[in-house]
């Protein structure tokens, strides 16, 4: 059903015209108790949403969205294994991945997938013990030093940015690098420093016929090869796939390969072997602990009620923003060096679920779904761009993380990035008026004539929203219940947008049209068929 028919979309629609003129600093001012009615807490997580533009009252019209959507109905699909992702005819199972062993059978059609899934975890950890235990040996007998995994999107973006999220649990004997683009210089900037003796490649493709991945793959091999021989790949090359056979005919032993199932989508594929990577970056131990808390949040999804199911309070924060006060977008900021590549991973998660054009039944949406994500670890972002969101008159919903400890402990600095962290938010949501930089400029000692220059140019307008998220720090556990979080957010949204957040057909006709311009590009077809553009770009790259 279009939600934008139901009673509680209208209802919100009221609240937000109603609200329009409201400033959050007025907020504030009239009610003391903000902070306490509108955060949450999750073990010892805190989600302060006290600075977006909500109130109570329409806190609780956007609960009702929760319950007319039937979210919980969802759920339950969700966890009885029915195809949701109904246009490509699969279940969206990725919740059995990080489940425990005692809790029983999740079924796919009839047949329960905790076997194969723990099967294949414990094959993970004797490859991981092999590895980290020296005994894996390549083609000359000496020990892996260096790992490289190759794929891209869901299957490089997740453990990638995990890796460097805990960092500071990272294996001291192993280096683990990360190779996705096209672009040569990826993997030849990658293999400059590496000794094929002591390399071992990771393929990592769900299809295992993604071009980038088999371009990448195939020159990786011929690099090695060339060092060491043909008879070298089996101790150099491992995979991990849904698609065996393709992996046998690659050259890679079986045995050496780890399979995850159609019904993990890519983009929700961490917790499979997909996260391989990982677990050799940081340890068996910690990939097991970053299960458990993605399993936690799992079971907090769904059993919280919407006012405080984590999940459900972003997604809804989410939808008032874009549905009903007309954002477009929104800014993640995290206050840590270590989840610097959060952004990007979540582009992914949030943009290629989410960003649809027609619902479940077909039809063309009438409504925004997923806003563009943006961002950067803080306090970088503040010397880049947040001059624009403080001035620059747009709307930017801003999304902060910040840990109570440090996961490197230097003196002096944890304190100033909590400080910079909680400024910001309050700085976008007080804002500065004209009529208070004029009376702190007159106070600083300017002339009447440099004041009324200069407030112009140094008020600020605020009632900017944001929402924080403080954890207590970053370890594996927090780290898949972060994770898990924002899947589960995409999910309520999907449900509430009444589109299917698991597909992703808009990234095929851009790679159709690529392998149509290849054989233009070296030459073996005509361009007759191409547009004007395109015809002068190939025609300039071939020195015509
Ligand atoms: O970008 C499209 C996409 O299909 C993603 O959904 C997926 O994560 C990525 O390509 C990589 O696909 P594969 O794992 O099959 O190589």
């Amino acid at each position: 059903m279009n939600p934008a028919t139901r009673a509680a979309w209208k209802s919100l629609a009221h609240a937000a015209e109603a609200a329009r003129d409201v400033q959050l600093r007025d907020m504030f001012a009239a009610d003391e108790r903000r902070f306490a009615s509108l955060s949450v807490r999750w073990n010892d997580w805190l989600l302060d949403y006290s600075k977006q533009r909500v109130t109570t009252a329409s806190m609780t019209l956007l609960h009702g969205l929760w319950q007319t959507a039937d979210v919980p109905a969802w759920i339950a699909r969700m966890r009885a294994g029915e195809a949701i992702n109904y246009s490509e005819e699969r279940a969206a199972l990725h919740i059995a991945l990080r489940q425990p062993a005692h809790k029983g059978p999740i079924l796919c059609g009839r047949q329960d997938v905790m076997p194969g899934v723990l099967g294949e975890l414990d094959k993970m950890q004797r490859f991981a013990a092999q590895i980290h235990g020296r005994h894996w040996r390549g083609a000359t007998g000496e020990p892996i030093s260096d790992i490289v995994s190759i794929g891209i999107g869901g299957s490089d973006l997740g453990p990638r940015m995990a890796t460097q999220a805990l960092a500071a649990f990272r294996h001291p004997e192993l280096n683990v690098h990360y190779v996705a683009n096209l672009d040569g210089a990826d993997l030849a900037t990658a293999l400059a420093a590496l000794q094929p003796r002591t390399t071992l490649f990771i393929i990592a493709s769900k299809t295992f016929t993604t071009q980038e991945t088999m371009q990448n793959a195939a020159s990786a091999r011929h690099w090695l090869v060339q060092a060491l021989g043909e008879a070298a790949v089996a101790r150099h090359f491992v995979a991990v796939s849904t698609n065996l056979a393709e992996v046998a005919r690659f050259g890679i032993d079986p045995e050496n390969a780890f399979a995850f199932w159609d019904w993990v989508g890519g983009r929700y594929s961490l917790w499979s072997a997909i996260g391989l990577p990982l677990a050799l970056a940081v340890g068996f131990d910690h990939f097991r602990q970053l299960l458990a808390g993605a399993h936690a949040m799992d079971e907090h999804f769904f059993s919280a009620p919407p006012a405080e199911n984590l999940p459900g309070l972003l997604a809804l924060l989410e939808i008032w923003n874009c549905n009903f006060l007309g954002a477009n977008n929104r800014a993640l900021l995290p206050y840590s060096q270590s989840l610097g590549l959060l952004p990007r991973y979540l582009q992914q998660l949030e943009m290629e679920s989410n960003g649809k054009q027609v619902d479940r039944q077909g039809l063309p949406l009438d409504y925004t779904t997923a806003p563009v994500l943006w961002g950067e670890a803080g306090t970088n972002g503040q010397h880049a761009f947040y001059q624009l969101i403080h001035q620059g008159g747009r709307l930017v919903p801003c999304e902060f993380i910040a840990c109570r400890q440090p996961d490197f402990d230097l003196r002096g600095h944890h304190e100033k990035l909590l400080a910079n962290c909680f400024a910001q938010s309050e700085a976008l949501m007080r804002g500065r008026t004209l009529a208070e930089t004029t009376a702190e400029l007159a106070a600083s000692g300017m002339t009447a004539e440099q004041v009324a220059l200069l407030a112009p140019y140094r008020s600020f307008p605020g009632n900017q929203p944001s929402t924080t998220l403080l954890l207590p720090r970053l370890d594996p556990f927090n780290l898949g219940a972060l994770v898990a979080l924002y899947e589960h957010k995409v999910f309520v949204e999907s449900v509430i947008w009444n589109i299917n957040p698991f597909d992703q057909w808009g990234v095929e006709y851009g790679k159709q049209l690529a392998g149509r311009l290849l054989p233009v590009i070296v030459g073996t077809a005509p361009a007759e068929h191409l547009d004007s553009s395109t015809a002068g770009l190939v025609a300039a790259c071939r020195g015509n």
